[in-house]
């Protein structure tokens, strides 16, 4: 099936397939054709430019673009996806003055997300997750990463691992699954979380490893969660079982975590809120993706990780939803790209490339996603009538879209 898109008022993001991402001064700028054509093929990008060249070929059927513009669907690099119920008891105590830190004492947080996923069955999850999904992709997302993580032990961590792998293949979106080992410390193993950790590297790792259920491995390193020593044991033993490593550090203190990520040749490290000089000398320093949450810095009343500092320092930034039922219960990358141009003093040049190419980077998909390229995905989306791209993060909290295609297939409209 051949599908021509014609008279694009912009077509954003048209990017060489050699370039995996961007880094900090190159994301100031945003590749576009305007009065453009787009042709793909079945699930593929086959050819684009501007209208004067567009192909004389046979195709299947033509879409009069008009005053609309084409990007690349969103990548976000980073999710907890698959959850059993939502947390808004929890929400309501931090407005009446709890912190997210006083809440996980009283047995809420994770524990409290783990506890109910623990107890729900393998359908259900599926099913609850299956809706956020589908919420997700018509919001734009055509690339997904999913975490484990509300498991906190082996036999719930694999329903979750599972439920990702059959929503990958079940839907069109390109989904990317990552076994978040080590989240919180169960209440069973407060005073004795040496063998907590050692059953995650002696049991849980070289099972999820040998069931293929994971690419990435991730660990929550934080004070009160797992620290320094520990996040290495754990990281370094997924290593060991071809895991990649994409680590949650820094959310609330800066104490080691960056520089151990880096050091770890982490593929990227997620959160950030907190960022010091150090830290940022010692990202310049590896291979490490940072990728920001605004969400979670919304949702929580947190700082917004440094954008500018890291751009300005020409390091690559990718941002992403964070979605999860505790610090960002929405999946909503159009809201993620405003966030960052109104609280984290990005322009919309820079939000959109960390949220499209620098986002499929930050999962390993910048071969497949991320851009409009000739042989990436065809996964599109197409705005409503808008004057210039900048509307997007401008309207925060309109739907500017009107159509998604996700493997060269459309979305909303059928
Ligand atoms: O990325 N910080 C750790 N994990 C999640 C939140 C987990 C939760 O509160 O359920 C996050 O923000
Ligand atoms: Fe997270």
């Amino acid at each position: 099936m051949k599908i021509l898109f014609k008279n694009i008022k912009g077509l954003l993001q048209t990017l060489d397939n050699s370039i995996e991402y961007l880094d900090g001064h190159q994301m100031k700028k945003l590749s576009k054709i305007n009065n453009a054509f787009l042709l793909i093929e079945d699930d593929q990008i086959i050819d684009y430019g501007i209208m004067n060249d567009s192909p004389t070929v046979d195709v299947d059927k033509v879409i009069d673009v008009k005053e609309r513009f084409i990007l690349p669907a969103w990548c976000d690099s980073h999710t907890h996806l698959v959850f059993s119920e939502s947390r808004e008891d929890e929400f309501v105590d931090r407005i009446s003055g709890l912190s997210y830190q006083e809440i996980a004492k009283k047995g809420g947080g994770i524990l409290n997300s783990a506890k109910k996923l623990q107890e729900e069955t393998f359908e259900k999850l599926y099913l609850k997750s299956a809706l956020r999904l589908e919420e997700v992709m018509k919001l734009g997302t055509g690339a997904i990463e999913i975490k484990s993580g509300y498991g906190l032990e082996l036999s719930a961590e694999i329903k979750m691992l599972k439920v990702i792998d059959k929503l990958s293949k079940n839907y069109d979106a390109l989904i990317q699954p990552t076994f978040l080992a080590a989240h919180a410390v169960p209440k069973e193993y407060f005073d004795k979380k040496d063998l907590f950790i050692s059953k995650i590297i002696n049991q849980w790792i070289p099972k999820v490893s040998e069931m293929k259920l994971a690419n990435y491995i991730d660990v929550f390193c934080e004070k009160g969660y797992f620290n320094i020593e520990e996040t290495r044991s754990i990281i370094n033993a997924g290593k060991d079982h071809g895991l990649i490593p994409k680590i949650h550090v820094n959310q609330f203190n800066s104490f080691g975590g960056v520089p151990l990520c880096v050091d770890l040749d982490s593929l990227t490290i997620d959160h950030l809120e907190v960022l010091n000089d150090q830290d940022i000398n010692a990202i310049k320093k590896g291979n490490t993706m940072p990728v920001a949450l605004p969400n979670c810095s919304f949702f929580l009343n947190i700082p917004y990780t440094s954008a500018r500092k890291i751009m300005d320092n020409n390091i690559p930034l990718a941002i992403a939803s964070d979605y999860n039922p505790g610090s960002a219960p929405s999946g909503n990358m159009n809201f993620v790209v405003s966030l960052a141009c109104s609280k984290m003093g990005m322009s919309p040049e820079e939000a959109i490339n960390a949220a499209t190419i620098n986002g499929a980077y930050a999962m390993g998909l910048s071969k497949k996603a991320g851009s409009i390229t000739k042989g990436k995905k065809a996964n599109l989306i197409i705005t409503k009538e808008i004057p210039s791209y900048s509307m997007i993060p401008y309207s925060f909290g309109s739907n500017l879209i009107d159509e998604v295609y996700i493997n060269g297939k459309p979305l909303l409209n059928t």
